[in-house]
């Protein structure tokens, strides 16, 4: 039997024959792609390439993409454990022609890999294509020798594939399976009849060829595209199954050496049918919690993050029916990676990550997930002393959705009981949260109102900013929108904003005029500089001389190369687990962003902070060259998460300290840093730390005014620098003295007061009373008085109300015998409605504020009215 990473291989093998180049996965976070939450397909990484806004060395590719579908347009984790062949992460083989081969080319490989190579049997497959599609119908009789009567035509829903909302799309053309009557799993559904695209197991899709020809506008419009395209996909998961002669996914060699993991870490079987779903579920989702905190996810509560919360919840809900009630998702990480990492090594790059991660994440569950439990008790209770069965649908998403609880959990928890569900009531509340997710989870792209000019054939520029920060240019392409020109020229020195590191600032002169250029920025490879408009520019000039802001780049590259010594020095003082996820490069400052799990101490940061400036000190050249990614790894290089990075690559090194692949900015040698200096550190999400710093003149400027401001203390404290900190420690000791005396002294005076009140108690015919005005007491001391006063009572209601500080308050006493005749809450509110406030509480105590201070013996007085009436 071939394993699952010979057929991966085969495949890639197969194109490659065919003249593609093997291009490895994107990551599963779409870098530059706000608009989608997670890769969803092989051919997003391509799509600036359909939509003629990009392009690649090469016309034809194929790989094996990361793929995980939990959100917006392709969603599949309802599906995922309940049956046998949907997966929250999977692999997507694809190939890709771009404006090279079309629809013939990609119809005759698909049917030669399958047949020919893989020898699947040719009457049991069945092609479907678009309903006006002649071309690839008669091109399935031509170049294959499929059954005739197996290729079918379907509408719409089935064979117009769509990436999003809005992007590339077009017509396809299926491959489907035929697995045997015996397969069918909707046998139970009156009515159902097995076939192509009928929804049972029975027959499945292997292989989807887009003919992608379109792009779909805000407005819904399909747009013809400048080229046309060929864009697949192949689950691959389902690929193995049919080719290992499996009748699940999860049986396949791959998900066998991962369940074997969850059965040592559970104690559980496999073989055990109760158990086989929730194995499943968390064989899936283990998948995709690790491969995309790999690529630089984190759980959290929105976005992307929240994806991975609720999966991890689902994974380790399941868990729990398998007896696991510690966390133990993170144990079940090195089996995955044994199964996986010599096709994926970020796995085991980022394996000590990834645990540390999930851990963290369910023992934070663990504590939610008891919580909801008692929440399902109490409803239960409810249920039962209402002689209600049904768990209205609205309890059973709550559970759902803030807890954690997948429906078919909460029905479990639910007949254990002879309970049910109500899951109509259900479906609709997640009908409305999916429309929520879809109206956040498009994928649109803003319209551009751009309209360009070309000036000269070669609109390409090249960066010269590494070595100078002038040179003369042509320009070969201008935009304009309404607010600026956007120039490109043949060459430049400004850096464009990337890799965090801001774009650069300076001037244009042309004609014996100036230009401010406000940003560079970049726009599918090109280095646009963006000016703000102010009457015309001198398009034709011959030449155009383009001066970076000098001062500006130069605090950017101290704060840049300072941002690599920071994470050097972060992994020597904390560990090798330290790893960028975010950072932001300005000539003021620079933010870095990475991954770990606790505060870090005083120590640790002065220690990080010295040792950066150690190497500042030492001046060491800073060293950049050309190399290949392979080479650049092997000499220790830090990579990004999950960033994909060309051939060529840029290795920036500071010999002995740091080594890290960056197209950024850097200064020559660490003494031009000067100095360097951590602002603050903080926390960003769960285990991801932030730190802030200056260097350079910032650094200095910073000096100073600290030193500035310890001189206005010691000049407050009468005392120098060296004696300030013992000076205001005794200040604050004398302080917290006085405080608590004076809080003792409020103590007595009130308890003063409050003897005194018990002389103003009356009498009613049903019990005692008393309505007081007490200016000077706190709410806490008000309601201390209150239940004095109800002891002193025995029976009775006590109303009283204050003005403190400015501040109006009433609080209410009822002792218990009489709530059923008064009730504090009623009284409080005509009260404090009187004063213009409102308020509540308990039938027997009550507070509430108020705003008007004039009105306070007015609301009184309407108290007292109201107690008397009710006491008769
Ligand atoms: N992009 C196509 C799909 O995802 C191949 O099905």
């Amino acid at each position: 039997m071939k394993s699952a990473s010979q057929i991966r291989q085969e495949f890639l093998d197969f194109f490659q024959e065919k003249g593609h180049t093997i291009v490895s996965s994107a990551s599963l976070i779409p870098h530059n792609d706000p608009t989608l939450i997670f890769t969803n397909a092989g051919m997003n990484q391509f799509k600036d390439v359909f939509l003629g806004t990009g392009t690649r060395t090469y016309h034809r590719a194929a790989d094996s993409q990361k793929c995980i579908r939990v959100s917006g347009k392709h969603n599949d984790l309802e599906e995922v454990g309940r049956d046998t062949y949907h997966h929250t992460f999977f692999e997507m083989l694809g190939n890709w022609s771009f404006g090279d081969y079309y629809k013939k080319e990609a119809i005759a490989w698909a049917w030669e890999l399958l047949t020919g190579r893989w020898g699947l049997p040719k009457d049991k497959l069945y092609a479907t294509v678009y309903q006006t599609d002649e071309e690839a119908e008669s091109l399935w009789k031509q170049v294959t020798d499929i059954l005739p009567d197996h290729i079918m035509r379907f509408g719409e829903k089935d064979n117009f594939w769509e990436m999003g909302d809005t992007g590339p799309c077009g017509p396809c053309s299926e491959i489907h399976i035929d697995l045997g009557p015996e397969r069918c799993d909707k046998g139970h559904i009156p009515g159902h009849v097995c076939g192509v695209n009928a929804g049972c197991a029975r027959y499945i899709e292997l292989w989807n060829l887009v003919f992608i020809q379109y792009n779909r506008k805000g407005d819904g419009s399909l747009e013809e595209l400048p080229a046309k395209h060929v864009d697949t996909g192949m689950g691959f998961e389902r690929i193995v199954s049919v080719l290992q002669g499996q009748r699940s996914n999860y049986d396949i060699d791959l998900f066998r050496r991962i369940i074997q993991g969850i059965e040592e870490v559970t104690g559980q079987s496999y073989a055990k049918a109760e158990h086989q779903v929730a194995m499943r579920v968390i064989a899936d989702h283990i998948r995709a919690l690790t491969f995309a905190i790999a690529d630089g996810a984190l759980p959290s509560n929105d976005g992307r993050g929240y994806v991975l919360r609720r999966i991890l919840r689902r994974a380790a809900r399941f868990g729990r029916t398998l007896g696991m009630t510690e966390p133990f998702l993170y144990r079940v990480i090195p089996h995955l990676a044994e199964a996986m990492g010599a096709a994926y090594p970020e796995l085991l790059q980022q394996q000590a990550h990834c645990e540390l991660v999930n851990k963290a994440e369910e023992e934070g569950f663990n504590r939610t997930l008891d919580k909801g439990i008692e929440l399902f008790e109490s409803i239960a209770a409810r249920l039962a002393a209402a002689g209600e069965t049904t768990v209205a649908g609205e309890d059973a998403f709550k559970l759902y959705d803030t807890y954690g609880f997948p429906l078919d959990l909460t029905q479990l928890m639910a007949e254990e009981r002879g309970l049910t569900v109500d899951l109509d009531g259900f479906d609709r509340e997640m009908e409305n949260q999916r429309n929520k997710a879809r109206q956040s989870g498009k994928f649109t792209m803003a319209e551009d109102q751009t309209r360009w000019e070309t000036l000269a054939e070669e609109a390409h520029s090249v960066f010269r900013g590494y070595e100078v920060l002038e040179t003369p240019a042509r320009l070969c392409l201008v935009g304009e929108d309404p607010d600026y020109w956007q120039l490109v020229f043949d060459q430049t020195p400004f850096y464009a904003e990337s890799g965090g590191q801001v774009g650069d600032t300076g001037t244009i002169r042309a004609d014996g005029r100036e230009f401010a250029v406000a940003d560079t920025v970049k726009l599918n490879d090109r280095i646009v500089h963006r000016v703000r408009k102010a009457g015309p520019f001198p398009k034709e000039a011959r030449e155009f001389q383009l001066a970076v802001a000098a001062d500006r780049r130069r605090a950017t590259a101290a704060n840049h190369t300072a941002t690599h010594l920071l994470q050097a020095a972060l992994r020597q003082v904390l560990g090798e687990h330290v790893h960028q996820s975010g950072s932001s490069v300005a000539p003021e400052r620079l933010r870095f962003d990475f991954t770990h799990f606790e505060k870090i101490t005083a120590e640790q940061l002065a220690e990080v902070e010295s040792l950066v400036n150690r190497v500042i000190g030492q001046g060491i050249a800073v060293c950049t060259e050309e190399t290949t990614h392979e080479e650049a790894l092997a000499a220790g290089a830090m990579a990004l998460f999950g960033e994909k990075y060309g051939d060529r690559v840029r290795l920036v090194r500071v010999p002995g300290f740091s080594a890290e692949l960056c197209g950024g900015t850097h200064v020559a040698n660490t003494a031009q840093i000067r100095w360097f200096r951590i602002v603050s550190e903080s926390s960003v999400a769960t285990g991801v730390r932030r730190i802030e710093a200056v260097t350079g003149d910032e650094a200095f400027r910073m000096a100073d005014a600290e030193s500035r401001t310890l001189d206005e203390l010691c000049g407050l404290l009468k005392t120098d620098a060296g004696q300030a900190v013992a000076r205001l420690q005794s200040l604050l000791d004398d302080l917290n003295k006085y405080q608590k005396e004076l809080a003792k002294s409020g103590q007595d005076q009130a308890a003063q007061q409050v003897k005194e009140l018990f002389g103003r108690i009356r009498q009613a015919a049903a019990g005692r009373y008393l309505v007081a005005r007490v200016d000077g007491l706190s709410m806490e001391l008000m309601r201390e008085a209150v239940d004095k006063l109800r002891d002193q009572m025995g029976s009775g209601v006590a109303v009283l109300g204050a003005v403190t500080e400015g501040k109006v308050s009433f609080v209410v006493g009822v002792t218990k015998d009489l709530t059923g005749t008064v009730q504090a809450g009623k009284i409080i509110k005509a009260v404090a409605a009187e004063a213009g406030g409102g308020g509540g509480g308990r039938p027997d105590l009550a507070q509430a504020g108020g705003k008007d201070a004039a009105k306070v013996d007015q609301a009184l007085a309407v108290g007292e009215t109201m107690v008397k009436e009710l006491l008769g």
